[in-house]
């Protein structure tokens, strides 16, 4: 039997008799007819419960939600609402954030190359840290506060030398890395010797993000025992084990809970004293599992002897990810979904390449045609964030599912919208 793993799909989730799905007390195929297809659905109440199963893990103002995982303005207030702090990449996730009317001091700026721009709104925003990755950014920091903009607080990202089980792409903790101040060749102790004596920062504490969708808390622990050794031996307030908490995408697959997470953390953490401020960053984990990809069956294609297409209405245009990592994703009819899937089949996208295959093997129930609708679950992160307009494909609509009521929160493109940059 191969039904779908209901840890794969969201808190609320429901199936009746008939094997029809519902989500936060919607049937899934009525959004689909509502809103559209490709439709990202969401269950508020499963992304709420992400965000305090972490705040009670970690504690009130020491959660950072990585917004790149998944932004928009309904997304940033309910992070907001429920106490984390926002970790804005660039200053268009610091603009989204603050328009979405999240103060500065809740936000935590981040990037490899900031520029002058970014760094400048970060400060006058008054953002609750920078997180300055490299020498040259201390540069542009000290020449704005040069030209008067305050001093800001910042942390220094550091890189601990310790690789992690993860994909290549996402892996940032290793000494070969564009990310943060090399610990092993000296690069960090300078930088905190350097920030230390300048007036253009203030220093409040050290950043380490080891690579993300990590599946093993052993590599964690690993990590934090290279950071506390060195935060231990400067004397700072704060201190940021980075590093996304993986997510199970397939059945069979686990992940860490956010306590067992929290439990090695707090294990590495031990010898800190307890006046200090240690921060997690999580992202992915509070919204991966809480989004669904729904979309309609356009064509079924067998070749004998080979293989049968399923081609749906988007693909690589809304989830890069099968292509850029190989990552795999399980797919259901909603309308059936405690069917036995036992038929093999290509589910692949819309656009104008081979690759654009969306689940290279997968699984489903038999006999599908044509205006079916397939749900793809856990999209909840790195999809709409990362999506294109490859092939002038509008963006599907983002709709937050709770108490039986569906609301768009990301309007779907239109083809105007497509054209709307063309002088
Ligand atoms: N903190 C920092 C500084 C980060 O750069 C990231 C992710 C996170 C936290 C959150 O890690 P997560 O919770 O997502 O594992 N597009 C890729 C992921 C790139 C992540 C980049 N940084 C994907 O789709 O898998």
């Amino acid at each position: 039997m191969s039904i779908i793993d209901s840890q794969l799909l969201p808190r609320t989730a429901t199936v009746n008799d008939a094997g029809v799905l519902s989500i936060g007390g919607v049937a899934v195929a009525a959004m689909a007819e509502q809103f559209g297809t490709p439709l990202y659905v969401y269950d508020e109440e499963h992304l709420r419960n992400r965000c305090r199963e972490a705040v009670a893990a970690f504690g009130k103002d020491r959660v950072i939600y990585a917004t790149k995982a998944f932004l928009c303005g309904a997304m940033a207030r309910l992070a907001h609402e429920e106490g984390l702090l926002l970790d804005v990449a660039t200053g268009g996730e610091l603009f989204a954030a603050l328009h979405a009317g999240v103060l500065g001091e809740r936000c935590v700026l981040h990037g490899n190359n900031k520029s002058v721009e970014e760094l400048r709104a970060a400060i006058t925003a008054r953002v609750q840290h920078i997180v300055v990755d490299s020498f040259d950014e201390l540069d542009r920091i000290e020449k704005l506060h040069s030209e008067g903009l305050p001093a800001p607080r910042v942390q220094l990202r550091i890189t601990p030398g310790v690789h992690v089980d993860t994909h290549d792409y996402v892996a940032t903790g290793q000494d070969d890395s564009k990310f943060g101040f090399n610990l092993n060749n000296g690069d960090a102790m300078r930088a905190i010797q350097r920030a230390q004596a300048s007036a253009a920062v203030e220093l409040v504490g050290i950043h380490c993000h080891i690579g993300s969708n990590v599946l093993s808390v052993a590599n964690f622990a690993d990590a934090c025992a290279v950071m506390v050794n060195l935060f231990l031996s400067v004397d700072l307030p704060e201190l940021t084990l980075g590093g996304g908490l993986g997510v199970a995408y397939t059945n069979g697959e686990t992940a860490p809970s956010m306590s067992e997470w929290a439990d090695v953390l707090k294990r590495a953490t031990s010898a800190i004293p307890a006046e200090k401020k240690v921060f997690v960053e999580p992202g992915r984990s509070i919204v991966a599992t809480a989004g669904l990809t729904v979309y309609e069956v356009g064509t079924v294609k067998s070749i004998d002897g080979i293989r049968t297409y399923i081609s749906v209405d988007g693909g690589m245009s809304d989830n890069p990810r099968p292509m850029m990592y190989g990552s795999a994703y399980e797919a259901f009819d909603p309308a059936r979904t405690s069917a036995d899937r036992t038929e093999h089949v290509r589910i692949v996208g819309k656009h104008c390449e081979s690759g654009d295959i969306v689940i290279n093997d997968a699984l489903v129930a038999p006999n599908v045609q044509p205006g079916d609708l397939l749900v793809t679950p856990v999209t909840g992160a790195y999809g709409h964030s990362m999506a294109s307009n490859y092939n002038k494909v509008p963006r599907p609509a983002v709709v937050f599912v709770a108490n039986g009521a569906a609301r768009e929160v990301v309007r779907r493109e239109t083809l105007e919208d497509l054209v709307r940059f063309d002088i």
